[in-house]
């Protein structure tokens, strides 16, 4: 805290209240208004929380602005290209890289749990094969919690610790299985010998008939996606988590809630909605101009998915990213390079609309994603359950910072009420 104070002065009611403020290492110095009910008898309100920091966080910075996007003050850029998936998560937990050694040891650490209980195939073939793979996986996970009764502790930090090093284990695994079992094919055990992407592969695409080796492209490809996609400040899935967690719920239910919230299409389930969106241009014809108009009409409910942000105001750093890695994959592997086209079109076209500019609408980061799952023979009902496998780690990560927080208490929004007046019972 700074020895600055902002002061609110309500001059109708002659009262006012003198905030305290936080400043940042980087970003938007923070009031501290937990006092102003006291002060004033007022709330403040802010349907979104788009002014409102609801934590203080070490862990992720995003400037919209300027487009910049930081991982314990590391870019993304340097990480995505320097870095693996796993450095990441031992970065985001841990919050310095590791060693070589400290690596290793964790990559051991992580192989160690990459298995699931028996008991979790049962359960996964209880859905029917075409049950959405979200759904598979957000029961799933929740379920876990019925596996580790001996560590689900949220006050005992070894549990929490644990807890981290499963989820982010059998995440590929349960992501694997949910394709697997839409497939109709056996489930494959994961390969502890193999990295921890290339084994995801292998889980989804090996078969007992025949070997199966995923090409370096395709695994670069998907690791670049992991990282991409492994944090991002208070989105409204890390909110859930973080919400559920405060009330002492266990780090799965609390998982479970995020991957629920991830599935929407305003959030996780956009990459999904934008290879609808372009599939839907390429084979109704529409012309770019009337998806464009239509996204921009008022009485339209369409929206021109994979574009806007509540926090980027200029290009999203991973869209820029994962559009270097589109050229690269479909160079090397071919995949749909119309779709690929006809999506640089679409935002070339959107970029020089005035709608867009005026509202700083810009690609996010599942404008091109889907591109790159599809080059990789990805379904697209995958797609959400791929961003949910990359966001567990940032999670984790956030829900281990909340318990370790000393400010950490119950989340419990108040509201502005405009219901009727009190009135007797006629
Ligand atoms: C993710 O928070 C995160 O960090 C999320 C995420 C993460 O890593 O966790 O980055 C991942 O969720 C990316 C976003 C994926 N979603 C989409 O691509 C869906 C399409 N985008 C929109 O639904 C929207 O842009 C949001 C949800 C992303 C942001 O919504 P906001 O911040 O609440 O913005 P808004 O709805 O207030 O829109 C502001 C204006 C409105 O117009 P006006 O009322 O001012 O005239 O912009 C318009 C909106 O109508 N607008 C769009 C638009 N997005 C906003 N118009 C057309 N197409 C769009 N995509």
């Amino acid at each position: 805290m700074s020895d600055r104070i902002v002061s609110i002065v309500d001059d109708v009611a002659g009262r006012r209240i003198d905030c305290p403020v936080y400043e940042p290492t980087h970003g938007a110095p923070a009031l501290d208004i937990r006092k102003i009910q006291g002060g004033i008898g007022m709330w403040t309100y802010d349907p979104g929380f788009t002014s409102t920091a609801s934590c203080s966080s070490a862990i992720t910075y995003i400037d919209g602005d300027k487009g910049e996007l930081l991982h314990r003050g590391y870019t993304i850029e340097d990480l995505t290209e320097k870095s693996n998936y796993l450095e990441v998560c031992y970065l985001l937990l841990n919050g310095e890289l590791p060693s070589a050694q400290e690596f290793n040891q964790y990559e051991a650490l992580i192989k160690n749990h990459t298995m699931v209980h028996e008991n979790i195939r049962d359960f996964m073939t209880g859905f029917r094969y075409d049950a959405h793979p979200m759904a598979i996986l957000s029961a799933t996970v929740a379920a876990l919690a019925s596996f580790y009764h001996d560590s689900l502790d949220v006050t005992n930090a070894e549990h929490r610790t644990i807890t981290a090093h499963r989820l982010i284990a059998k995440m590929p695994t349960l992501a694997a299985m949910c394709y697997r079992l839409h497939r109709g094919q056996p489930f494959m055990y994961p390969k502890n010998n193999l990295g921890y992407v290339e084994n995801f592969l292998h889980m989804m695409f090996a078969v007992p008939a025949e070997d199966y080796k995923p090409s370096p492209t395709a695994v670069k490809a998907l690791e670049t996606m992991l990282i991409l996609h492994a944090d991002h400040e208070q989105n409204a899935s890390t909110s859930t988590v973080r919400l559920a967690g405060s009330s002492g719920a266990n780090p799965f239910a609390s998982i479970a809630a995020g991957i629920a919230c991830l599935w929407g299409p305003a959030h996780g389930g956009a990459n999904e909605a934008v290879m609808n969106m372009l599939d839907s241009i390429a084979a109704s014809g529409e012309s770019i101009e009337s998806t464009i108009a239509r996204a921009k009409d008022k009485n339209d409910p369409f929206r021109l998915m994979g574009f806007g942000h509540r926090v980027y105001k200029n290009f999203d750093p991973r869209a820029r990213c994962i559009e270097k890695v589109c050229h690269d994959l479909l160079d090397e592997l071919g995949g749909d390079q119309p779709l690929f086209q006809l999506a640089r079109e679409l935002e070339q076209k959107t970029l020089a609309d005035e709608y867009f500019q005026e509202r700083k609408l810009y690609p996010n980061v599942d404008f091109y994603s889907g591109i790159i799952l599809r080059a990789l023979d990805i379904p697209m009902n995958m797609f959400t359950v791929m961003f949910a496998m990359a966001r567990t780690v940032g999670w984790v990560a956030q829900w281990q910072e909340m318990h370790e927080d000393p400010e950490f208490r119950i989340g419990r929004p108040r509201q502005l009420y405009t219901g009727p007046a009190r009135r007797p019972y006629p």
